[in-house]
Formats: C-alpha cells, structure tokens, sequence
C-alpha cells in the first residue's frame, strides 16, 4: 500500500493557489463594476445580488489565504516578500468580510455611516487586491517581469543582446562572454525561479555572487570541469528525473545554449572575460549563430588571427576564388570526407578526414582537384603514411595541416616542406623525429607547430627555437588536451586541434 502523507496532499492542494486567486479578484472587480454603475444610476442591481457577489469575493479570499498558506510550505520563496503578500492577503479577505457585513440588512439599519464606510471600505479593498496581486506576481515571475519589458527600461535593452530571433552584429571585442551569452540564458531558462523573491533549491541566479555561491547543497559548478558542474549534470539528466532542470515541461535548454554554457564552464567560467579572450572553435561559433549572434567575419577573422598572427592565411581569405565543383566534393565524401566552408561568404573550404580509419594513401587522391579551395587538411588519426605526402605536396594553398596520431613519419617533411603557405602544422603521435629537423627548419612561415608525443629530443627542440625564433612550440601535453583529443569523434566539426594549452 502506497502510504501518502498529509503534508504531501497540503502540497498537492497548494498548487492551486494560483489558480484560485483569480477568484477573489474576479468577483471583487464585479462588485467594483456594479457599484460604480449603480452610483450613477445606470443601473439597478438588487441588494441580494450584490450581497452573493461580495459573499462569494469574500469566501473565495479566505480560501486562496488558506491554499497559499500551504503554497509556501513548499518553501523557496523570498521570506520578506512571502509574509507581505500574506498579510496583504489575509487584509484583503477581513475587508472583503467587513464590506459583506455592512451590507447585510441589519447593519445598514443599525451602524451609522455604514453606506460611507462601505464606500471607503470598497475603494481601500480594491488598493489592497491591486497590491496583493502584484506582490503574488513578483512571487511567482520575480520582481522585473513587469518592469523588465519596459520598452524604455535601459537595463532591459542592454542585457538582452542575446537569444531573440533577430539576429544581433555584434563586436567581438566589446561581447563579454559572461553578459552578453551566458546571463541570457540563465534569464530566459533558470531565473524565473532561482531569484531574489523564488529561490527554488535555495539557488539564485540572478547575480554573479549568488551564482558562486550556489544552492542548498553547496556549489553548482566548477570551473574547467563541466562535466563535473552540477548545474551542467542537471540539465544533461533526462527530463523525466525530478533533479532535471528546468523542470520537466518548462522551456528546456537547446543544444546551442548548452554548446555555450560548457564552453563557458570549460574555459574557465569567467565572468569578466571578453569573448576574444576564449578559445573559440567552429562548433561555438555555429552555436552562437544558432541563437541569433552574429559576428561579421572581419571580426571573426582577426579575433583568431591575433592570437596566432596567420598572416598568409588571411592574406588568402581575402582574394577571390572560385568554387570547388560539386562533383568532387561529391567525391570526397564518397572518400569519407568533409568540406567545409572557412567562412561564409568565401570559398575557401577545411577538408577534414578526422577519425576516418578508412582514409589511406589510395583514397586520399579524391581531394586532388581541390588545391585552390583548400587552405586547412585535417588527416588526424586516419591510416595514412608517408606515401601519402605525394597528394598532400600539391596542396599548396593548405595554411593549416593536421597529422596528428599517424603513421607518418621524418620521410613525409620533405613533401610538407614544399608547402608555401603552412602556418600551422601538427606532429603529435607521429614518427618524427630529430632526422626530419631539416626540412622543419625550412618552413618558414611556420607560427605552430605541435610536436608532442614524437621522437624529436630536446636537443633537436632546441635547434628549431634557434632557428625559427618567433615559433610557438607545443611540446607539452596537458590533461585537457588529452581529453579534447579523445572526445574527437568521426569527423567532427571541431576546431580543437587548433587549441592553445592554456
Ligand atoms: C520552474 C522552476 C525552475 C526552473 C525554470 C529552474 N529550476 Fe532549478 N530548481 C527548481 C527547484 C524546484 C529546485 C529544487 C529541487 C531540488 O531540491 O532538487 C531546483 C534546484 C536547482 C539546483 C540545485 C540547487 C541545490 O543546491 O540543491 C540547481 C543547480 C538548479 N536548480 C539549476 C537550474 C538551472 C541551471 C536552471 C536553468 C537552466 C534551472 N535550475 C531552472 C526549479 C527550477
């Protein structure tokens, strides 16, 4: 037998408070209607009626007092806010008693003034209702529902940059990443009960200290470590667990915002940052045009050019190229591949074979036709060889190549060096070793090179410094690049691989 206990029908009952008050207002604007018009004799209504009208107000106040009673039971509202709009409650209802008694028959008769007293009564009761109400709404949507729409409400405009329909050009280097991408979120999906007058769980989210300092069970989350969030934990449990937030049949989190808020976790939730400031790969900025961002590509370009001075490559971004045909990126998909576009309005296309165990020396031809279109090669962790080094040579244009976790080894720098235009180049996992310094020496508009997990010694990485001064070496590994690496999947569209160790 499944044992209910009372407080948990209290519960059950008190949800329909908010169902309930509308009755009392109901009836009490009636009254209001009926008494005006009958003040000016527009129209007669019979005493009795009037009395069931106010009986009824009055029945229906005492029953929303008893129902929201049990209402806050449930606890996670604001305290001060919560007794307000009780007390305002239980006044409402007495008024609403007293106004029934002066218009029995008996006290008209008996009470004198009891016709100025109701009057006076009827105009402090319609106050109360109109400030009852309002207190219960703050309640229930928070203090700025109302005044947050406000159209010349200043605050309003500037914190929803984010997440209307319309799309927003934005600077990257003004966006603060907190303000301006992740606060937005919280607003539409989680304020509405984790602020200052509902605190549900404890929790509010409607101020970075409060943020920080999290629910009833300590913390919500961690920064670098999304996955170990708890707020992050909740959102990615299925909807039907009672911990899933937003509960189950509010607005849920789409894949672009959660995209955003690990990204934000993951980078190491700073509430001050500016958006130039992050790593920012080509799956976030998918995610922000998904929510009506837009950042001309001018911005997007020197945001990241910045950081790691490609020249070369933004130097080819800006001439003009024709398509590659469809038939070969029909080909080399067939191969198993991706074409990508760079950026929107140019035809310069990433190819990417990441994870693809199927792509080796034979099939890696189909790109063959694209030399012009290509300027980034990601061939990580794919079976090709150093035979493979023949096709890669006469992509001339690739500023970016990406070899990680192949087979290849010093035999392939020799047709790598031929490349005229590589910025970026990555090595990790690979057979390189000191034999293949040469040709790296020779790469001079070389800005990145990753040679972690390789045989060149210390020594060798020396020689490179020497040579190549203003190269930034990656020769170290750090567990989240560990884990950026082992959370590749086929083919992903990501641009982690163009990550800084931070
Ligand atoms: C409709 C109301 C509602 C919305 C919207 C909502 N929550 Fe909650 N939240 C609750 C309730 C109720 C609890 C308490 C449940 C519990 O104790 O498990 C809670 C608890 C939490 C907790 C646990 C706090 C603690 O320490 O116990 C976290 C974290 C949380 N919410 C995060 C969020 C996030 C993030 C969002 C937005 C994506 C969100 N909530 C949206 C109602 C809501």
């Amino acid at each position: 037998m499944v044992i209910i206990s009372i407080s948990d029908w209290f519960t059950f009952i008190g949800r329909f408070h908010p169902l309930m008050v509308h009755l009392p207002i109901g009836f009490f604007s009636i009254l209001v209607v009926i008494e005006t018009l009958n003040r000016y004799n527009y129209l007669e209504v019979h005493k009795k009626v009037i009395q069931v009208i106010i009986f009824c107000s009055t029945l229906s106040a005492i029953s929303s007092c008893i129902l929201g009673y049990f209402l806050s039971l449930e606890g996670g509202y604001n305290e001060e806010i919560l007794v307000e709009h009780q007390n305002q409650g239980i006044v409402f209802s007495v008024l609403n008693l007293l106004m029934f008694c002066l218009k029995l028959d008996y006290s008209e008769i008996r009470i004198p003034f009891s016709k100025r007293i109701y009057d006076v009564l009827l105009l402090l009761t319609t106050l109360m209702m109109i400030i009852t109400g309002h207190h219960g709404g703050n309640l229930t949507h928070g203090e700025d529902y109302l005044t947050e729409k406000l159209p010349f409400n200043k605050k309003n405009n500037e914190s929803s940059v984010a997440l209307s329909n319309s799309t927003k050009n934005l600077d990257k280097n003004t966006v603060i990443v907190y303000k301006d991408i992740i606060k937005p979120i919280f607003k539409q999906k989680c304020e509405q009960c984790h602020n200052a007058s509902k605190m549900k769980g404890n929790l509010r989210m409607d101020e970075v200290s409060f943020f920080k300092k999290g629910g009833k069970h300590g913390e919500i989350f961690k920064a670098n470590d999304a996955e170990g969030s708890e707020f992050i934990k909740r959102i990615l449990l299925p909807e039907s667990n009672d911990e899933h937030m937003p509960p189950k049949g509010k607005p849920q989190i789409t894949e672009d915002e959660l995209n955003l808020l690990r990204w934000w976790i993951q980078e190491g939730a700073s509430f001050d940052k500016k958006f130039v400031e992050f790593e920012i790969g080509n799956e976030i900025n998918q995610s922000l045009s998904g929510l009506g961002f837009l950042f001309s590509d001018e911005n997007k370009r020197n945001a990241r050019n910045n950081q790691t001075g490609f020249i070369l490559e933004e130097k080819i971004l800006n001439e003009p190229i024709t398509t590659i045909n469809e038939s070969l990126i029909q080909k080399i998909k067939e191969s198993g591949g991706l074409v990508l576009p760079i950026s929107q309005n140019k035809n310069y296309v990433e190819i990417s074979f990441v994870n693809n165990k199927n792509l080796n020396d034979e099939n890696i031809q189909s790109i063959l036709g694209a030399e012009k279109q290509t300027i980034w090669l990601k061939l990580s962790n794919t079976k090709i060889t150093d035979n493979a080094g023949a096709v890669i040579e006469k992509m001339t244009n690739t500023t970016r190549l990406n070899l990680f976790n192949t087979k290849v080894t010093d035999k392939i720098l020799t047709n790598i060096q031929k490349l005229p235009k590589l910025e970026y180049l990555n090595l990790v996992g690979t057979g390189v070793s000191d034999a293949g310094l040469n040709s790296i020496i020779q790469m001079k508009n070389l800005k990145k090179l990753y040679i972690w997990n390789t045989k060149i010694t210390d020594e060798g990485l020396n020689k490179i410094k020497n040579n190549l001064p203003n190269l930034d070496i990656e020769n170290g590994i750090t567990e989240k690049m560990k884990i950026d690496y082992l959370n590749l999947k086929q083919n992903e569209v990501s641009d982690d691989v163009y990550k800084k160790k931070d």
